[in-house]
């Protein structure tokens, strides 16, 4: 680089809130961002394949391994027995998940045993050897198989309750009363799990693992291992997506890595295939929601009770957190007078569900959504009306009470709606799709406006901390290391930029690092869309100390004020004098300024108190709209999204060109998880969608014709967050409730928009048509 034109300049080429393409953007499209398995592999690495079991529920009679063992190039064979530490990976209290199952199983393709050979074929091939002796006994595949028999919980439930609900439903003039159903989802990030241990000297042992989680698969591994967590270091340049699907999934792999790599003293790797990870680790919850809304003449809700019933699968997961997020967002941007909502976190015998984009969020907001729905068609209006009568109020209102009690202060969904349904022109779209479903008998239309308020914050309050280590060395440039993963999101490329502003250079002097639990310790996982906001902070805070040091150092050796040194574009300014970043970082060298520091950050203000479901638990929420509009062939069920228009709030954008690629991306697999991608169980508990043969994402064909996709510019943080910008790798997702709801929309036209179609998730073009005949019988009565 030129350095007397680069300094030279007056601006620094990416600061906080400008538009830069993600960092590794043409190394992802060129194949040259190098995931785990594009690493070089240490001498000798072997591979490693589960065994799995075949019955959904059943005791383990006897387990013959011979025939795996001799198949040639098999090396080792792992079975429970072979844990040095704990055969437990459970991320909650409730240590409900084996690392490989002992005397039971409890899903169809849980891991009892695993193979280590010389190659991945060969461990595949000899895992399929074994012979199992099992002795069935009675499964839930299903929601409903287990309310049949009572219900039994993965873990506590959670009440959240203001006023009496039941005693306002008795009163008022309006009540409906309904069932939804809303389906799971895989994630199907482009690269599935992996790991690959590294054995040290001792007991020390250098995992890389595709997680969201480094400090978590840290722990586990050490606990396997029986080793303290000083022994274990954990690191990922990147994941080739995540989605959720790997805040705990990983650690499964990463501790039979580990384990087998001690054991044998060489390198191993575990790669999943793609049926094995979708069979093998968790999804999305599928929910069962039970609701009865009561309310006014004019469509405003007096009270709301609800029951959130979701499949976790075996075990406790992240079961807990997921049906919480889904009470707290059952209100979605509406205020209800009388509230109570209960969730039921039910045991299952399928594979332990975990978190998705959303958290639970989704399928709260999904239900709450339908209620609006339901008083609609019941009063004969467009829901977008309904919707406007039972927004929070602005702060002073008496309408800002959460069901968690926590009072709604950043309010902006007004604005944001009605400047979406004018930039959009809804009300005359709305007339014209009215105006030909009059006269056109096959295809119908239909249109929606969803609203969007999502809470920001781990619920787990002790989750919202975050460290980071930032370093400058003599010749003046960064490097930059912190807690959070890069997932595809961007996070890097943000977290680059606040250092870039922070020290006024360009983005290019910042080298973006790996993360690794030996430079930041005990972080959170990258997940609650809480990455740039908690790291960026924590960057923030360790470049803040660095400058203070060298503020100090320049005011003494040039004996100017504190404040007359300065950190300029490509310079620092000392008094009149303009110094080059490089050349003052050279002479705070000499003088013995220490030029690194560790960074911290924990978010303010939040408290959550479970037992009495009060409290604040979200630092502030992030909101928006979409509208959708859609054509329905109603003689097949089949339809197409014409039209999609969006305005989302992130606050003061720190990168709008990657949060504009956040928006759109979670939108198109908010529209998958509604319409397309269908998760599906035989009786006999296997999960036949496990390939994207019999599992439809959608593909590029999918995307809305016309897709208009907006950031709110005038939005800015009510909190004094990283730069005013808001969180974004979730909130946009559940902007595809338009979508569900234009669809219902085209369907309820076929009965004069007087019954409400209750279309189910996901809306595939099956269940589309079954609503439209289910509609005429309901006429016809
Ligand atoms: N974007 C990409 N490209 N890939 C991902 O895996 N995960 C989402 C979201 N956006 C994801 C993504 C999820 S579930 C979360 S919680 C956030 O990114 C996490 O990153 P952040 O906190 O840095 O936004
Ligand atoms: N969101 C996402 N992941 C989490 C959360 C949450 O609220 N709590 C624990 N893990
Ligand atoms: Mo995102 S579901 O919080 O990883």
């Amino acid at each position: 680089m030129d350095q007397s034109t680069f300094e030279d300049r007056k601006t620094i080429s990416a600061p906080m809130h400008a538009s830069l393409r993600h960092d590794s953007a043409h190394k992802h499209v060129s194949g040259t961002a190098d995931y785990i398995d594009d690493m070089p592999e240490p001498d000798g690495t072997l591979h490693a394949a589960l065994g799995m079991g075949d019955r959904a529920h059943a005791e383990i009679l006897s387990l013959d391994l011979s025939s795996v063992r001799a198949h040639p190039g098999v090396v080792l064979v792992l079975t429970a027995r072979d844990m040095p530490g704990e055969n437990d990976i459970s991320p909650s209290h409730r240590h409900d998940e084996p690392v490989l199952a002992e005397a039971r199983v409890e899903f169809h393709g849980q891991a009892i045993f695993c193979v280590i050979a010389e190659t991945r074929d060969v461990a595949r091939r000899a895992a399929r050897l074994a012979k199992i002796e099992y002795r069935d006994l009675p499964h839930w595949t299903d929601i409903t198989d287990t309310l049949k028999d009572g219900g039994t919980l993965v873990t506590e439930p959670l009440t959240l309750k203001r006023g009496d609900a039941e005693g306002a439903l008795e009163k008022a003039s309006h009540r409906v009363k309904g069932r939804m159903r809303v389906g799971g989802q895989d994630h199907f990030y482009l690269e599935g799990h992996i790991a690959l241990a590294i054995p040290g000297e001792d007991d020390e042992i250098t995992v890389w693992s595709s997680t969201q989680h480094p400090s978590e698969v840290q722990h586990m591994v050490a606990h396997v291992l029986g080793v303290p967590s000083n022994a274990v270091t954990v690191q990922v340049r990147r994941m080739g997506g995540g989605f959720g699907g790997k805040e705990t999934q990983g650690n499964q792999f990463a501790a039979l890595a580990a384990v087998a790599a001690k054991r044998l003293n060489r390198a191993v790797k575990f790669r999943l295939d793609r049926d094995e990870d979708m069979t093998a680790t968790g999804k999305r919850h599928d929910f069962l929601i039970d609701y009865e809304v009561g309310f006014d003449g004019e469509g405003r809700i007096e009270a709301v009770k609800a029951n959130y019933a979701a499949r976790c699968g075996y075990s406790s997961d992240l079961s807990g957190p997921v049906t919480d997020r889904a009470l707290f967002h059952a209100d979605n941007a509406y205020f209800y007078p009388h509230v109570l909502l209960t969730s039921q976190p039910l045991k299952t015998h399928t594979v332990s569900n975990t978190a998705f984009r959303g958290f639970g969020g989704p399928q709260g907001l999904v239900g709450g959504e339908r209620m609006i729905e339901e008083i609609a068609y019941r009063l004969g209006k467009d829901p977008l009306e309904i919707r406007k009568a039972n927004f929070y109020g602005m702060p002073g209102s008496e309408r800002v009470l959460t069901p968690y009690h926590q009072t709604v202060e950043d309010n902006i969904i007004h604005r944001i709606v009605d400047e979406l349904e004018t930039s959009c022109d809804y009300q005359a779209r709305r007339r014209a799709v009215l105006a030909f479903n009059e006269t056109s008998r096959v295809v119908r239309k239909g249109i929606a406006l969803t609203p969007v308020k999502f809470g920001i914050s781990f619920t787990a309050t002790w989750y919202n901390q975050a460290g980071a280590l930032v370093h400058v060395y003599q010749d003046g440039s960064i490097h930059l290391n912190h807690g959070g993963t890069e997932m595809g999101q961007g996070l890097f490329t943000k977290v680059a930029q606040v250092l870039a502003d922070a020290f006024q250079v360009d983005v290019s002097r910042v080298r973006i690092t790996a993360t690794t639990t030996a430079k930041v310790p005990n972080t959170s996982a990258t997940a609650a869309s809480s990455g740039s906001d908690l790291n960026g902070m924590a960057a923030y805070d360790a470049a803040r100390q660095i400058k203070q040091r060298l503020i100090a150092f320049a005011a003494e050796k040039w004996s100017v004020a504190p404040d007359e040194v300065a950190f300029v574009p490509h310079h620092v300014r000392v008094g009149k004098a303009l110094i080059p970043f490089s050349d003052f970082i050279r002479q705070a060298y000499m003088a013995r300024v220490q030029l690194s520091a560790a960074g911290f950050y924990k978010t303010p203000k939040i408290h959550w108190d479970r037992a009495k479901g009060m409290g604040t638990p979200f630092y502030y929420f992030a909101y928006g709209a979409s509208v959708s509009e859609v054509s329905v062939d109603t003689l097949t069920g089949e339809y197409h999204v014409d039209r999609v228009d969006i305005l989302h709030d992130v606050g003061r954008s720190l990168n709008p060109a990657i949060d504009k690629g956040q928006v759109e991306g979670a939108f198109v697999q908010g529209m998958g998880w509604l319409t397309a991608e269908e998760l599906w169980w035989d009786d006999k508990g296997r999960l036949r969608t496990h390939a994207p043969s019999t599992y439809k994402i959608p593909l590029a064909s999918d995307r809305p014709k016309i897709f208009n996709v907006k950031l709110a510019e005038w939005a800015e943080a009510a909190e004094p967050t990283i730069g005013r910008s808001k969180a974004v790798g979730e909130p946009p997702f559940m902007l595809a409730v338009s979508v569900l709801e234009a669809l219902s929309m085209a369907v309820a036209s076929t009965a004069d928009y007087r019954l409400c179609p209750k279309l189910d998730a996901p809306a595939t073009p099956e269940r589309v048509l079954m609503s439209i005949e289910r509609l005429k019988t309901q006429k016809e009565e």
